[in-house]
């Protein structure tokens, strides 16, 4: 089965997981404002709408959106590379620049800034295939869509040709547990402030 509005098959023989649409931005940016900690969260709801809607416009990496009773529960975010990814989505040109700007929090924007800088100084791989953002509403957990949707994001590897890919996630974060039961392996620590955060991986 082939989803029309989007150019690769549904994963899920359920049809539960499918291509995430323009429509689906609403839900995703409210996931991901909730769920998730990031320096794109931390730039304000607005910011987070851009990211995902140029991503969608520009064709940049794959974002997928698992359903439950119809509506939009979790998402999984994919890129090939996360080193151009913010560049490519958010900065690609001027116009972009002054949005950029406009649309983000004034007061997150060094933070911003300092932590993006530290990533391309101090990750010791850049230009690898990332899982950049996966995220579930809390009321939907505990029900197999995280699982399902990293096999999404792990279908659209596998189309890339990729022998493994990556994620970062924060140390004390219990999804460290979920991805090491699905075969991650820690490949790097990085302090961040006063943050913790480790590379993970996995090989397919
Ligand atoms: C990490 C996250 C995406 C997992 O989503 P999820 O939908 O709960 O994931 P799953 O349901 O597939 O798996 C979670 C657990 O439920 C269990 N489970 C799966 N299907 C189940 C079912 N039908 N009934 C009961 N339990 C089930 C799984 O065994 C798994 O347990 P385990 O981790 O001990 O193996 C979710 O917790 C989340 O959004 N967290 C906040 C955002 C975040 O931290 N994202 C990662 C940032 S890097």
């Amino acid at each position: 089965m082939t989803d029309r509005s989007g150019d690769f098959p549904i994963v899920d023989a359920s049809g539960c997981i499918r291509p995430g649409r323009r429509e689906d931005l609403d839900d995703v940016v409210r996931i991901h404002t909730r769920e998730l900690v990031s320096r794109l969260t931390d730039l304000g709801p607005r910011i987070v709408k851009r990211f995902y809607a140029n991503v969608l416009e520009r064709g940049i990496g794959r974002l997928s959106v698992g359903l439950d009773e119809g509506r939009v529960a979790g998402f999984v975010f994919s890129a090939e590379r996360v080193d151009v990814l913010f560049k490519n989505a958010l900065l690609a040109g001027p116009a972009d620049a002054v949005r950029f700007v406009f649309d983000s929090r004034k007061r997150a924007l060094p933070a911003f800034l300092a932590t993006s800088l530290r990533w391309k100084t101090e990750k010791s791989a850049l230009d690898v295939p990332e899982l950049v953002y996966l995220a579930v509403d809390r009321d939907r957990r505990q029900t197999g869509l995280g699982g399902r949707l990293i096999g999404a994001a792990e279908k659209y590897f596998q189309d890339l040709g990729a022998e493994f890919y990556e994620l970062s996630v924060i140390e004390k974060n219990p999804a460290v547990v979920f991805y090491r039961k699905r075969g991650f392996t820690v490949t790097q620590r990085l302090i961040l402030g006063s943050t913790a955060v480790l590379r993970m991986r996995r090989r397919f």
